[in-house]
């Protein structure tokens, strides 16, 4: 019975409970979360359903900090709304109500603004109905940075080592790091890849987050790439960003090692200076090295060696040898270094060779050399044998000199060496071609040269006459073939010098004729005279004289004269006289004729003069043109460049055909003729 009646209690007050739900018709619905970046907006909506009005209803918005710390911070009561003054965002935030909505805006987030919202709405018959939104805000991380290790690391390392750290700065929530080595993703395996991350708190409440990676080195690390990979959440998404990439200074050890003559490349020759060097394959530097040369049992604690000035001696095998200063292992390996040699020539018989003429010369040149040599002789820089061995048959004094013989060695440019045969030919002296054995001088002093030769070198000796002497006794000079002698003479008058060279096989001399002249003798000579002129044989003659000339034999004669002129076997004359003129011309030279001023003027008075009679007599007659018609053309012509000397051009033959020439030389047509 109690049993049936608390049963039917409990149905009632399921129905009841029921019943009050359906009518109870305040409902709100919210978001679960709402996600937003840091400084933007937030805008979390709150939609209810109530069959009382906006004025029947009261809305309050609450923040849930934790558990259980609930606070409001709006209410709506009816068309009133009131904002609670005491929150951290009063000032940022709004709420506005439309459709069954209230709308609450957060304006420049705000990290602490990350709480949940709740949302309560109470009827005055509909009952009461409230939700809730998670606010979430997201920060971007500072880009991500990276830093290497500096110094090597050494494959040798028993244990991991560092190799670099990644960092990232101030993100919400906690951004991820992951390393990579060459773009994948590095697995973390003990012993081998260690990474350990350290993350901060700001009192903001932003990550930051530091990851090291140590790693156990390999050589292969070495071209290897690392950096870091950053995950961090943004509103909505997930985003990633890289470091730049590094790599690790990886020290190993050398496998093999190399010794080789850097410098010089290709033969070496004595005098040179060898370079040389030693490298392993490896880079840690803390690698030793050793240079042994094995015949001279010479040591050097280095990777490279300059042996200067070498010689043969140097020719040998070079061992070099590093030493790992990390286990104490040693590498070798060697090379053979030669130094070419070239000996100094050796001319035989003899340096020195005295012959007798007639004879034949056969010497010989040799240069010991490590490798294939030429051989030619020279004399006065010209080749005249090819090959270590001259012969010269007939010896005469062309023969006698200086023989080079240069040894050189093709391979190798500049290994040369030469020596050289002097060669006498025995007999009396010869004295050289002279240039000049007749001196004409106006100096005071004359240079004479006497050269000589024959063998034994000849002896010279000067005889000069009256009085003048060479000017020292050391005026001989041995040369290749005999002896040069080089006086100075002073001249007072004409004089013989004589040059005497003798040696044990007899004498040669030779005479120079010295000419002192005391008149300078010029090509043009510019003569003025008032009495008669003979000019023969010169160049150019320029003669003014008031007398008779007579010219001869002259390529050139400029003459002005008042009186009788004869010019003969003469190129070009130009002549200004007032009398008479015979130019008597030897084939082809042509002579020109200038009529002086005076004798135009004389004939113009004359023409004029019977111009005047004519006229005044004949006045009327007609013909008096044709008698003075020529003449007087032919005078106007003359007048009109009287003033300029007329040229007149005469030809060879002497006959009167004459041609006018302007004052600038061309020719005119003449206008009587
Ligand atoms: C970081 O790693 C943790 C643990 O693996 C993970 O739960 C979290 O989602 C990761 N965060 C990001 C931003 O990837
Ligand atoms: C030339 O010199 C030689 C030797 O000095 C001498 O014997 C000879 O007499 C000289 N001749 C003349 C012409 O002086």
């Amino acid at each position: 019975m109690a049993v049936r009646d608390s049963a039917s209690l409990l149905v009632g007050l399921v129905v009841l409970l029921h019943t009050w739900r359906a009518w109870a018709a305040v409902e709100v619905n919210m978001k679960d979360k709402v996600e937003v970046n840091l400084g933007e907006k937030a805008q979390i909506p709150c939609l209810y359903t109530s069959d009382d009005g906006i004025g029947g209803l009261t809305i309050e918005w609450f923040y849930e900090k934790g558990l259980g710390v609930k606070k409001r911070f709006f209410q709506q009561a009816g068309l009133m709304k009131t904002v609670d003054n005491s929150t951290h965002f009063t000032e940022r935030i709004s709420v506005n109500h439309s459709n069954n909505t209230m709308m609450l805006t957060i304006r420049d987030v705000k990290l602490e603004d990350q709480l949940d919202y709740i949302c309560a709405v109470k009827g005055l018959t509909d009952g009461s109905g409230e939700g809730r939104t998670k606010l979430r805000v997201f920060v971007k991380p500072e880009p991500p940075t990276i830093e290497g290790v500096q110094n090597g690391i050494s494959v040798n390392e028993e244990v991991t080592s560092l190799v670099g750290s990644c960092e990232v700065k101030n993100g919400y929530p906690r951004p991820n790091i992951t390393w990579y080595k060459d773009n994948m993703p590095l697995r973390i395996n003990k012993n081998e890849v260690e990474v350990e991350s350290t993350v901060t708190t700001q009192s903001s409440g932003l990550f930051s987050v530091k990851s090291e990676l140590k790693k156990k080195i390999v050589k292969e690390d070495k071209d290897a790439l690392f950096y870091c990979e950053v995950t961090y959440f943004v509103a909505g998404s997930t985003m990633m960003s890289e470091t730049r990439q590094i790599n690790v200074n990886v020290l190993y050890p050398s496998t093999a090692v190399k010794i080789w003559v850097e410098s010089p490349k290709g033969k070496i020759k004595e005098g040179d200076s060898i370079e040389l060097h030693c490298k392993g394959d490896g880079n840690n530097p803390s690698s030793l090295f050793l240079i042994k040369y094995l015949k001279g049992n010479a040591n050097w604690e280095n990777d490279t060696v300059l042996l200067e000035n070498v010689t043969r001696q140097n020719s040998g095998v070079y061992e070099c040898i590093s030493t790992n200063t990390e286990n104490f292992e040693d590498i070798s390996n060697n090379t053979e270094v030669f130094v070419n040699y070239l000996d100094p020539a050796v001319v035989m018989p003899n340096n020195v060779m005295v012959m007798a003429k007639g004879n034949e010369l056969k010497a010989t040149c040799n240069a010991l050399s490590s490798l294939q040599t030429k051989t030619a002789w020279f004399k006065n820089g010209q080749e005249v044998s090819e090959g270590h061995t001259l012969i010269l048959k007939n010896v005469t004094f062309d023969t006698a000199g200086v023989y080079k013989c240069v040894v050189t060695v093709p391979e190798i440019e500049g290994m040369t060496t030469s020596s050289s045969l002097r060669v006498h030919v025995e007999g009396q002296p010869e004295i050289m071609e002279t240039p000049l054995t007749v001196i004409e001088t106006f100096d005071k002093t004359v240079e004479l040269v006497c050269d000589v030769r024959g063998y034994p070198a000849p002896t010279i000796t000067w005889i000069v006459s009256d009085g003048m002497v060479p000017d020292s006794d050391n005026h001989m000079t041995t040369t290749d073939y005999g002896t040069k002698s080089v006086v100075m003479v002073d001249v007072t008058s004409n004089a013989t010098a004589v040059c005497n060279a003798s040696n044990e096989h007899g004498t040669d001399m030779r005479t120079f004729n010295i000419k002192a002249k005391t008149i300078i003798q010029t090509t043009t000579p510019a003569i003025t005279t008032i009495s008669s002129v003979t000019v023969t044989n010169t160049t150019t003659a320029d003669i003014t004289t008031n007398y008779s000339t007579t010219v001869t034999n002259t390529t050139t004669a400029d003459i002005t004269t008042n009186y009788s002129t004869t010019v003969i076997n003469t190129t070009t004359a130009v002549i200004t006289t007032n009398y008479s003129t015979t130019a008597a011309t030897a084939s082809p030279p042509k002579t020109i004729k200038k009529e002086s001023n005076g004798f135009i003027i004389a004939v113009l008075i004359v023409c004029v003069l019977l111009l005047a009679i004519l006229g005044s007599v004949l006045y009327f007659l007609y013909k008096k043109g044709k008698i003075c018609g020529r003449a007087g053309k032919q005078d106007l012509t003359r007048e009109k460049s009287s003033k300029d000397n007329i040229v007149v051009e005469m030809k060879s033959d002497n006959t009167e055909e004459a041609i006018l020439l302007g004052v600038n030389g061309e020719k005119q047509p003449p206008n009587d003729q």
